[in-house]
Parts: C-alpha cells; sequence; structure tokens
C-alpha cells in the first residue's frame, strides 16, 4: 500500500528538479535548509517537521488548483486556495494541529513581517515580493492583531525566518534520506483522528 510518507518522498525527490519560485534554489534545497536551519536553532520536532514540509503544497499538490503559483495564477483565475492551505490540508490528517497551522500561516507570517517590521519588505527577493501581491498584500491593523492572537504565533514567525534563509544557493545539508524516519513517524501508517 502507497502511504501518504511515499508520496511526500516521491514528491520532495521530483522537487530537487523544480526551481523554488523565483529563487535560485531549487524546491527540495530549500526544504531541507529550512529544516535544518530550525533543527540548529533548537526547534523541536514538530516545528522542524513543519519546515521540512512548509512548501509541501507548491509540489505534492497539483499546481492547477493552487491560486499562488507563479504559473498556475494566470491560467486558474478560478483557484481560491493559496499552497500554504493546500499544503496544510494535505498533511493535516497526519500531524498535530499545531504542524498543519505552521504551514497554514507561513505565508500570513510573511505578510504580517511586512506590515509590522521597517526594512522586512526590502529583504525579500522579488519572487517573494509578487508572491506577495497573490497572498493579499499587507495586513490591515485588524488582521495584525488578530494575527497576534493565533496560538503558535511566535513559531509561525521563527518558520518564516528560516524560510527567508533557506535560499542559498550550494549551502550543504544531509539529503532527503536523512528525514525518511520522520516523515515514516508521522506518515507512514493511515490517517489518525484528532
Ligand atoms: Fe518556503
Amino acid at each position: 500500500m502507497t502511504t501518504m510518507a511515499d508520496r511526500l518522498i516521491e514528491a520532495m525527490t521530483r522537487s530537487a528538479a523544480h526551481q523554488y519560485g523565483q529563487e535560485r534554489v531549487d524546491e527540495l534545497a530549500h526544504a531541507l535548509q529550512c529544516a535544518e536551519l530550525a533543527e540548529a536553532a533548537g526547534a523541536d520536532e514538530e516545528l522542524v517537521l513543519a519546515c521540512l514540509l512548509h512548501d509541501v503544497g507548491r509540489y505534492a499538490v497539483d499546481q492547477d488548483t493552487v491560486s499562488d503559483s507563479l504559473a498556475a495564477a494566470a491560467v486558474s483565475p478560478d483557484a481560491r486556495r493559496g499552497h500554504h492551505e493546500a499544503g496544510a490540508d494535505l498533511i493535516a490528517p497526519h500531524v498535530p494541529a499545531r504542524v498543519a497551522f505552521l504551514v497554514r500561516f507561513h505565508t500570513e507570517a510573511k505578510r504580517f513581517l511586512c506590515t509590522t517590521e521597517p526594512g522586512y519588505h526590502a529583504t525579500l527577493s522579488p519572487g517573494s515580493k509578487h508572491t506577495l501581491t497573490l497572498q493579499g498584500g499587507l495586513m490591515t491593523r485588524a488582521e495584525v492583531a488578530q494575527a497576534q492572537e493565533r496560538p503558535w504565533w511566535p513559531e509561525a514567525i521563527a518558520l518564516r525566518r528560516w524560510d527567508d534563509a533557506a535560499k542559498v544557493v550550494g549551502r550543504p545539508t544531509r539529503s532527503l534520506e536523512a528525514w525518511k524516519p520522520l516523515l515514516m513517524k508521522y506518515f507512514g501508517g493511515p490517517p489518525v483522528l484528532r
């Protein structure tokens, strides 16, 4: 039987052939760098897993159904879910709510930082600035207040900063193989009712 772990590993393996948006690193390298940055900072297992999978909606989901993919935005005007929502929905049946939350809100964290942190927007890559527009642009004051009240918001911001830093061409990381036990732990069996 094909498990979700098999599906994710296959999709992540294939993602090595895909450029990460308009960045110069590929999707897999970006995911591996993000997970290792979190791990090096002492993040717990769930937060590291969220970092590893935060962009799963970009490569393990049909991109014609994703509204903020650079390619699909033009051809699929009816797509309503951003990659963050598509990815969170995909993994939610297998992971603790906190992991799905962190994946779901990593683009909101970008909108939050662009709105509240002077100079942050200027640090974004051109591709990230472009998708910011597709993802709703700057937050209103009410949206900022609402975000700060969400559970696990500080971790969502932390993930976002590792996400931003995980775009270094050629940075050495462990291979995807090293993450298979973690992926098997959460995705090796049937969905868990939580
Ligand atoms: Fe990312």
